[in-house]
């Protein structure tokens, strides 16, 4: 069941999603050789309580941190260590929910270490090019299908693989709400979109095939040829008539994205 939210319960995702942002700008400036994901946990997790906060990825379903951190090969749901020290050259995906007021954002990014290969970068201005034109088809009317292959035909035009295993969804006071919105789909198919829905559009990119696995530690995601992966995500409010809101990016500016 899809939940719509009514004006007073979006002016508190939006808090939460502005909170959530402060954040990730912050942590995004601590991204460094030399640093831990543990220590970028710490930091990430000692700001979302700051603010007046909950990590609300700490404890759920027994996930053992408070932001997922995900390097290279790792497409998402990397479990942050004080043994695993960021190198140059590398890609680091933060990704992070949190509540507020009883009300959750979801927001993920890729972001260099130092300086990395051209390839690198080309893939994490994709799969953020992946989330705007995903982005720009969450509008009233439209269908979740019509994201999903905007999101899949971008990824696809550069040659890149579409993680398919995981998706992005409904998010309210539950972290996962329907609908589901896959990364791959057909334009007019799934549940239509309507103003007050509130979903979170995050493309999960490879550099090279889309089949992934998880390993032992039983969270991780890794791609199966070993190949980077780009993660990017935000809370999108789906608005009566007109441009969808980014809850998760404040001041977001349209032009130059499609
Ligand atoms: N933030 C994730 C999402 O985009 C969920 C993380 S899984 C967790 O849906 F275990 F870390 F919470
Ligand atoms: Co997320
Ligand atoms: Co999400």
């Amino acid at each position: 069941m899809i939940i719509i939210k009514n004006p007073d319960q979006l002016a508190k995702m939006r808090s939460a999603g502005h909170l959530l942002y402060d954040v990730l700008q912050k942590v995004r400036e601590e991204i460094a050789p030399g640093m831990t994901t543990m220590d970028l946990n710490r930091i990430t997790d000692g700001l979302i309580r700051k603010g007046g906060g909950i990590p609300t990825e700490l404890n759920y379903m027994g996930y053992p941190a408070s932001i997922c951190a995900s390097i290279d090969d790792e497409v998402v749901h990397g479990i942050p260590s004080s043994h695993v020290v960021l190198k140059e050259g590398s890609i680091i995906s933060i990704d992070v929910t949190l509540a507020l007021h009883g009300w959750q954002a979801d927001s993920a990014f890729t972001a260099p270490v130092g300086q990395i290969s051209p390839e690198k970068e080309k893939l994490i201005r994709v799969t953020e090019e992946c989330f705007w034109k995903g982005a720009a088809m969450a509008l009233s009317g439209n269908r979740i299908g019509d994201i999903s292959s905007a999101v899949q035909s971008h990824a696809e035009a550069n040659g890149y693989g579409v993680v398919r295993d995981l998706t992005g969804h409904g998010i309210g006071q539950d972290m996962h709400e329907d609908p589901s919105v896959p990364n791959f789909g057909l334009p007019g198919h799934g549940a239509k979109l309507r103003g007050g829905m509130t979903i979170c559009i995050e493309p999960m990119i490879a550099m090279g095939r889309w089949n992934v696995h998880q390993l032992s530690d039983g969270w991780t995601i890794v791609t199966n040829d070993h190949k980077p992966a780009a993660h990017y995500e935000h809370t999108v409010a789906v608005t009566p008539g007109g441009l969808p809101e980014l809850l998760t990016f404040p001041g977001a500016v349209w032009e130059g994205k499609l």
